[in-house]
């Protein structure tokens, strides 16, 4: 059963193996060392870990195995949901206003780049910093959801007939997007330079901003007013495909983000001296400005705003949101309490709800996917 509400309390790390040494081996690839003893679940830990990374067993931090699990017991492809009512609209002259044509477009332009950057910043800079071989099990996992999401947006773009040069550039052409990505890149870079490694303050902070950024701001902030566009359109029946295709995403990225939350806490836990006040201040400044440059985005696709959606309601979502990051991160709200606009957006989270798809779903891969030897 999914847990959509806040992460769960870490456990504290045994403080007499908090040292600070430099990893001897942190990618798993180094030689094999013989003589080394067992790895004890004590020795486990997120960062600058010096036990041999490739022993998934014994098991420290459950919160990670079980978001692996979460994570496979959801899988879904984009090709499975039938697109033929959105074709229907997309092509008819009055079914969509060209107000909603823009939202969706830019949305879908949004989206497309984004899956890629943030599947390139699990793989090229997060993934051999993370000395924990649980974490980097779920970080596969999320890497080939990453994969998934985007063959959502080129699944979408065939049916639809969408220009793929407009649609895919956006986050090169379209000043508001390309702000967004911009911003978040300058976080990875730093982390993504193979000489890059961690171990001292200076550097382990700079993974924390990383983890922050793509996390709860990305993943955790940028994506959800962007899915709240697409399932107001869902909600009056319009694009109910692509409407159908964020729910998933939605709900694969719902664990993404309460992962990143667990994986920033035990760090914190383990490394109480990265988490100072100047550090923290700089955390809600971070997502201060990432929720401005989330309001810009929703003045650029929504000036005049429809039925239900507005520029005006996104940014007050994108207010309630950022203080609830800040309460998952143990910082005080950056912004005044504000009542969440949108409150259907949780139901939209409860797929179960609606529906019972996965339980289906599920069943038919284990049994399509069983080998037969006859
Ligand atoms: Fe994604
Ligand atoms: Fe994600």
């Amino acid at each position: 059963m999914l847990d959509w509400s806040d992460t769960k309390p870490a456990t504290p790390a045994n403080p007499a193996i908090l040292t600070n040494a430099p990893a001897s081996d942190a990618t798993g690839l180094g030689d094999i060392d013989r003589k080394g003893g067992r790895v004890s679940v004590d020795e486990k830990r997120m960062i600058n870990c010096r036990a041999d990374v490739n022993q998934l067993l014994p098991l420290k931090y459950k919160w990670a195995w079980e978001k692996y699990l979460s994570g496979c017991n959801n899988h879904w492809m984009p090709t499975e949901v039938s697109m033929q009512a959105d074709i229907a609209l997309w092509k008819s002259k009055d079914g969509l206003t060209e107000d909603e044509r823009r939202m969706l477009k830019r949305n879908l332009g949004f989206f497309a780049a984004s899956e890629s950057l943030v599947a390139n910043n699990i793989v090229l800079a997060i993934y051999r910093h993370l000395t924990n071989p649980e974490c980097r099990q779920y970080l596969l996992r999320q890497a080939f959801e990453e994969a998934i999401h985007t063959h959502t947006f080129q699944y979408i773009v065939e049916s639809l007939g969408l220009d793929e040069g407009e649609l895919f550039n956006m986050y090169r052409e379209v000043p508001s997007i390309t702000d967004k990505a911009a911003w978040a890149l300058k976080h990875t870079q730093s982390i993504e330079d193979p000489e890059f490694r961690t171990g001292t303050p200076e550097n382990d902070q700079a993974l924390l901003r990383d983890l922050i950024t793509f996390y709860v701001i990305f993943e955790g902030m940028w994506f959800y007013t962007g899915f709240a566009q697409i399932l107001s359109l869902g909600r009056r029946n319009k694009m109910v495909g692509i409407a159908e295709q964020y729910q998933y995403i939605l709900r694969d990225e719902s664990i993404h983000l309460n992962f990143g939350i667990d994986v920033i806490n035990q760090i914190k836990i383990e490394n109480p001296h990265l988490w100072t006040k100047a550090f923290q201040d700089e955390v809600r400044g971070m997502i201060r400005d990432a929720a401005e440059l989330e309001a810009a985005y929703g003045r650029d696709t929504m000036p005049r705003g429809f039925l239900g959606l507005n520029a005006a309601l996104c940014e007050q979502y994108m207010h309630f949101i950022a203080n609830r990051r800040c309460g998952q991160l143990g910082l005080t709200p950056v912004f005044a309490e504000t009542e969440n606009p949108f409150p259907w957006m949780s139901e939209a989270m409860d797929l179960k709800k609606e529906k019972n798809f996965f339980e289906t779903r599920v069943i038919e891969y284990q049994n399509g996917g069983a080998l037969s030897w006859e």
